[in-house]
C-alpha cells in the first residue's frame, strides 16, 4: 500500500472501540491510537492546575503548555502529559466525570484534532475516539461505528475498573456512561455521529473474535478492490 491506511472507530464510550482496535493494530502491524486518552491527559491538566474553563485566553495559555505523546508498548499504549506518564490516572473516576465538558472545549478540539492528523500523516493507523471518522481523518479508508446496549457497555466497564482495584458501583459506571452518551452526542462541537460511510457494528451480543472477524473482512475487500 503506498499511502498510509487509516482506520477509524469511532462510537460510544465503553463499546470495545479500544480493545479491537489494539488487537486489529497488532494483527496487521498498525499503529493503534487512543484519540480519548489524549482528551483525558489534557483533562487531568485542567483538573490538576484548577483551570477556569470559560476563559478563552487562559485556557489557550494552558494548551501552549501542554505537551501529549502516546507510545506502543507491546499491545498496550502509554499516555505522556509533559513527559509524565499518566495512563493509569487518566482512566480515574475523577477525570471520566470532567472529560466531556473538556472535551467539549473549541480550543481543546483544536489542538488535540491537529495533535491526531498529525500522528497520520507518518504511518497506517487504527485510531478510535468519537470524530475520527467524521473529522479528524473524513477521508479514512476503513471507518466503522461502534455501539453496544448501555447495560453491557457498563457491565464491562464495571469489570474493567475491578480488575484496576477501583472501589465503583456498577450504577455510578451507569450514570457517568450516560451522562457521557449525551454530552458525547449532544455537543456543539463535533458531537458524536456516525459517519455516512462508516460500518456500523452493534457488540451487544458478539465475542471479541467475531467483532474482529466482521471487520477483518471489511479490511480485506477494502484492500483487495484497491
Ligand atoms: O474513549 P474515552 O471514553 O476514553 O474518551 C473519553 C472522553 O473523551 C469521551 O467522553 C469523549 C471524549 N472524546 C472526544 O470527544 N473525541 C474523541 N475523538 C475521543 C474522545
Amino acid at each position: 500500500m503506498e499511502q498510509n491506511f487509516i482506520i477509524a472507530i469511532d462510537g460510544y464510550s465503553s463499546c470495545g472501540k479500544s480493545t479491537i482496535a489494539k488487537s486489529l493494530a497488532s494483527k496487521l502491524n498498525f499503529l493503534f491510537v487512543d484519540s480519548g486518552a489524549l482528551y483525558r491527559a489534557v483533562t487531568l491538566f485542567f483538573i490538576e492546575n484548577e483551570l477556569e474553563t470559560a476563559d478563552e485566553a487562559k485556557v489557550n495559555e494552558a494548551l501552549d503548555s501542554i505537551m501529549l505523546a502516546q507510545l506502543a508498548d507491546g499491545l498496550e499504549t502509554r499516555t505522556f502529559l509533559n513527559e509524565r506518564d499518566v495512563s493509569s490516572v487518566i482512566r480515574q473516576m475523577h477525570v471520566s466525570s470532567r472529560v466531556s465538558k473538556i472535551s467539549a472545549l473549541r480550543e481543546v478540539r483544536h489542538f488535540i484534532v491537529n495533535k491526531l492528523q498529525e500522528i497520520g500523516r507518518s504511518q497506517s493507523i487504527i485510531m478510535d475516539g468519537r470524530d475520527i471518522g467524521t473529522v479528524v481523518f473524513p477521508h479514512a479508508h476503513l471507518k466503522i461505528f461502534m455501539n453496544a446496549r448501555p447495560d453491557v457497555r457498563a457491565k464491562r466497564r464495571y469489570a474493567e475498573l475491578m480488575a484496576k482495584g477501583e472501589n465503583i458501583s456498577l450504577s455510578e459506571i451507569m450514570d457517568n456512561l450516560l451522562l457521557r452518551d449525551q454530552h458525547d452526542t449532544t455537543r456543539e462541537e463535533s458531537p458524536l455521529v456516525q459517519a455516512h460511510d462508516a460500518y456500523y457494528v452493534d457488540t451487544s451480543d458478539l465475542t471479541e473474535d467475531e467483532v474482529l472477524g466482521l471487520i477483518a473482512a471489511r479490511y480485506r475487500e477494502i484492500v483487495d478492490n484497491s
